[in-house]
């Protein structure tokens, strides 16, 4: 095992700004060596098996040969070339094979390169049909609670405002109607009222069919789908399927749509278009939606063309991703995946803290009453070797379906631990070398522990771990599974950065520090009385901030 923090992530950390994250405190990123098929292999050599697939998009596991040959090739005949008014034939065939795949006459495919974006896409296809139509005002949409349909601006609108990540944002765009799915006849006729009084303002209805996947991981039944066709048709607006999650096998069929025989306007595809190797996604309209925008009136043309849009070596990708697809073994795989995920995670609605587990093809869902402390328990599961990343209240398994036996044993292990999230549970693992706690050096005692190197890299804190990590001293602030490793740093600020944390967290300046590679945080008790600032100028300069951090 590598104990070395690689250089890029230590100088680079600085200046990526991470994704759903509080840059401030959130535990630092594991840094990645490489991928092979469901394992994600770490820079120090740990290996964790994928338990989420990359966020659900690596289907066929990672590095799949069929697909790597297909983009090699692509690679070196043409890996971009603009879309406006030149073809090339990765594009135009996985145009014609997603028309083939999906139902009815939904044949109108339009690329694009993310999942948000293919949202948008719908968006402005369902606006502008009603305008192609000379129907004025109907610039609205009816989105479900629980919804999650990506981050751009409009996308924002049609989630859900509570769950959905984005309430700060509420005003900033027009809002829209965001109600409960039809499960029932009051649901279904609350929402037969509302089409009644407003479709002469709504566009489409949106929704995720079978689940609603970043929202909660909420599963319906096709019942539902059929009821909002039914009473799209009834009002005359638009019904958009949003399959980003649930295409390409994730539920069991290939398409929720064709296997619930629900046939949509519209439906976005990305997330395992690619097998998840690549950025793509695709906007695709049913021959109703495509004849209002042919006319010989150029205004009526769809006014859309990402720069990357039809991407070739995307578009090779998901090509080479389909012939998987072809083979037919991914249903096998999700049956047997399915199989698995009953059998382990049922046992998990006896332990406490659990609400409800579920399971619907190649998703497991184990929800608590409660929220989740995400990097807690992220941490945990990577000192068992398995990636797994709750969610708000959920921890949920979305596997490839490839998983081999043996990477599936490593996380049926791990489900009876799902619920190891409650207070007053070990928040780390730690095994301390120095029972008495109380480092000889900085001399303070009860928070500042010494610990084994192995123990350093089992928590949070693992990655500013790493090169700093060498004389095993760690320093565990308000029992955060974070440490501060001292390294050298403690023979050259001769012991002062035990002195300084102590000094602030008794003046109540000191609620939590996160240290992280390139992210030596030492703002909120900076700058005292004791002349930090010498330690502190030291690390800046080290980790490559400014000087003036801890002003
Ligand atoms: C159903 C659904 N729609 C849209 C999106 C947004 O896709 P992207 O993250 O590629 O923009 C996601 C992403 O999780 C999704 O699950």
């Amino acid at each position: 095992m590598d104990d070395e923090i690689p250089d890029w992530l230590v100088t680079g950390a600085t200046h990526v700004w991470r994704p759903y994250c509080q840059m401030k405190t959130a535990p630092p990123p594991l840094p990645v060596a490489r991928t092979h098929g469901a394992r994600i292999v770490l820079t120090d050599g740990r290996e964790l098996v994928d338990g989420i697939a990359s966020w659900w998009t690596a289907c066929h596991g990672y590095n799949h040969p069929h697909i790597l040959g297909a983009v090699e090739e692509q690679l070196r005949r043409a890996p971009h070339i603009m879309f406006g008014g030149l073809a090339q034939s990765p594009a135009y065939r996985l145009a014609e094979r997603l028309a083939q795949l999906l139902p009815g006459d939904l044949a109108h495919v339009f690329l694009a390169e993310s999942g948000s974006v293919s949202v948008e896409i719908a968006l402005k296809m369902a606006i502008q049909y009603w305008i192609n139509q000379g129907v004025a005002g109907r610039t609205r949409f009816v989105s479900f609670r629980g919804a999650y349909h990506g981050d751009t601006l409009a996308a924002m609108t049609i989630c859900d405002p509570e769950e959905g990540m984005h309430a700060l944002f509420a005003g900033v765009m027009p809002a829209q109607h965001v109600v409960n799915l039809p499960r029932d006849s009051a649901d279904e006729l609350a929402l037969d009222n509302l089409l009644s009084s407003r479709a002469s303002e709504i566009a489409a209805l949106i929704v995720e069919p079978s689940v609603q996947g970043a929202g909660g991981m909420i599963f319906h039944d096709y019942g539902v789908l059929a009821r909002l066709r039914k009473l799209a048709d009834r009002h005359n607006v638009l019904l958009i399927f949003d399959e980003i999650f649930t295409g390409f096998g994730r539920t069991g069929p290939m398409f929720v749509c064709a296997a619930a025989g629900v046939t949509p306007d519209i439906i976005t595809l990305s997330k395992a278009l690619t097998g998840g190797t690549l950025p793509l996604s695709a906007t695709i309209a049913s021959a109703r939606i495509f004849d209002a925008f042919w006319s010989d009136n150029p205004n009526a043309a769809l006014m859309h063309g990402p720069t990357f849009m039809g991407n070739p070596l995307a578009c090779a990708a998901a090509n080479a991703s389909l012939d998987l697809f072809e083979t037919g073994t991914w249903a096998d795989n999700v049956t047997r995946i399915e199989r698995g995920l009953k059998r382990e995670l049922h046992a998990c609605r006896n332990l406490p803290g659990v609400v409800d587990v579920r399971i619907k093809g190649a998703i497991g869902v184990v929800e608590l009453g409660q929220r989740v402390d995400a990097d807690r328990l992220c941490a945990q599961f990577v000192d068992e070797g398995v990636w797994i990343r709750p969610m708000g209240r959920v921890i949920y398994l979305t596997p490839a379906s490839s998983l081999t036996t043996t990477s599936w044993e490593c996380l049926r292990r791990q489900s009876q631990r799902f619920c190891d999230v409650g207070p007053g549970r070990p928040k780390t693992r730690l095994r301390p070398v120095t029972a008495q706690g109380g480092h000889s050096r900085s001399g303070v005692p009860g928070w500042c522990r010494k610990y084994d190197k192995a123990s350093i890299h089992s928590i949070g804190g693992r990655a500013p771990g790493g090169r700093r990590c060498r004389h095993g001293t760690a320093v565990m602030v308000d029992e955060a599974p974070f440490a501060l490793l001292l390294h050298e740093y403690v023979g050259r600020c001769d012991g002062r950065v035990g002195e300084m944390l102590d000094a602030g967290h008794e003046s109540g300046r000191v609620h939590h520090h996160h240290v992280g590679i390139g992210h030596f945080n030492l703002r909120r008790f900076g700058g005292t009385e004791d002349g930090a600032p010498t330690c502190h100028d030291g690390l800046a300069a080290e980790q490559g901030r400014p000087a003036g951090m801890n002003a």
